[in-house]
């Protein structure tokens, strides 16, 4: 059969329950925005995680391609290609976690919120069909401006009455890799040793990374603490910047995506102590939604770290943090109320 028939076959959905094909449990995951450039690497590393039984992958173009070539990896994880809003039905049906990468990304010249006017509407059309056909499920949400577009998909879900604040995550996990990879190299440690805590949002000011929390104990002089927070918090433009209008980060997102989903589903799974950074609903401050830490478990983000102890220089960023953020989500939750 050609390749394409092999890929329809695989869009039919069957009643098979949740076990990957060597007979160990696993998790249902579906991928909307599979197609694209963090879409792609994102499948792949997926299909290569042994938590994962059933792999879809969903977009408005180009599913067939990638399915096909995906479901050739000998690695347990069942996967179907879904395209087209006719098929989202099919793609999430059963899911126990969906990653968002759909979406438009930056050009030079452009923030995050530049985007809003195209992804808004996507991310909403796309929670409106997790309220219906997998309520249940833990959602990564990647697309930018992240700021708005977890706002947006909370007010679709508290409208379509299925919001619990413990399943939706907004994925910042990007901006904890670059912090641990640009720490690490300034202290001349394997950044796999270090952890950086990135909180409040993702976007310029709003990225605040807590350089006096850093693990291993550490200390950075005055000039060093401004190079890197500079660092990290334009850490997006860096590469849209040098890809020159060829997109933004596509592969490391694709890391800290799947670094961040594996953390979600050894959470579903059991596991203790799972503790990473998310743009989740949020009382850490006055604003309804901030980033921070939170630990993972069966249901989601069970439980929101407060922001520790901060320093002077954390308590002035964490001000302008709060200002942009207010304005971003306020906004997102106004395009839906509208
Ligand atoms: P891309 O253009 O390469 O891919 C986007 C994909 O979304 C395309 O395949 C497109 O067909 C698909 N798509 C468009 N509308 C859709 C719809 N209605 N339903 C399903 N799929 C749809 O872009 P990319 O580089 O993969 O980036 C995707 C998004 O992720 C952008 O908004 C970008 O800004 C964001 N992003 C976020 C982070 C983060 O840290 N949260 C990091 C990098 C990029
Ligand atoms: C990133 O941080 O790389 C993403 O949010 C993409 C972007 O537009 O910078």
């Amino acid at each position: 059969p050609s390749p394409n028939l092999q890929v329809e076959e695989n869009w039919v959905l069957s009643g098979e329950n949740c076990r990957a094909k060597g007979g160990s449990p696993g998790f249902k995951v579906a991928i909307l925005g599979a197609s694209g450039g963090i879409g792609q690497p994102l499948a792949m590393l997926m299909k290569m995680n042994p938590l994962v039984s059933v792999l879809h992958l969903y977009d408005v173009a180009n599913t067939p391609g990638v399915t096909a070539d995906i479901s050739h990896m000998d690695t347990s994880a069942v996967v179907r290609g879904f395209l087209g809003p006719q098929q989202l039905e099919y793609a999430l049906v059963g899911m126990d976690l969906v990653i968002i990468p759909a979406g438009v990304p930056r050009k030079p010249g452009m923030t995050r919120d530049d985007l809003f006017n195209i992804n808004a509407g996507i991310v909403k059309t796309l929670c409106e069909g997790i309220t219906k056909f997998c309520p249940n499920a833990i959602v990564n949400l990647i697309s930018n401006p992240v700021n708005s577009t977890v706002p947006i998909a909370a007010e679709v879900f508290k409208r379509a009455g299925t919001f619990d604040p413990k399943r939706l995550l907004g994925v910042t996990m990007l901006d904890v890799v670059r912090a641990n990879t640009f720490v690490a190299e300034v202290l001349g440690h394997d950044p796999r040793e270090v952890d950086v805590p990135v909180v409040g949002g993702h976007a310029g000011v709003t990225i605040l990374p807590l350089l006096s929390q850093v693990k291993p104990p550490c200390s950075f002089t005055p000039k060093e603490i401004d190079q890197l927070t500079d660092r990290i918090q334009n850490g997006g433009t860096e590469v849209v910047e040098a890809k020159a209008g060829a997109g933004s980060a596509t592969l490391s997102m694709a890391y800290a995506a799947v670094k961040f989903a594996d953390a979600c589903l050894r959470g579903l799974r059991g596991d203790s102590g799972i503790v990473e950074c998310a743009f989740v609903a949020s009382q850490v401050t006055e604003l309804p939604f901030f980033a921070s830490k939170v630990r993972l478990g069966r249901t989601g983000a069970e439980e929101i770290f407060s922001l520790g102890p901060l320093n002077e220089y954390e308590r002035a960023g964490l001000e302008k943090a709060k200002k942009e953020l207010a304005a971003s989500i306020e906004k997102g939750v106004s395009f839906v109320r509208k």
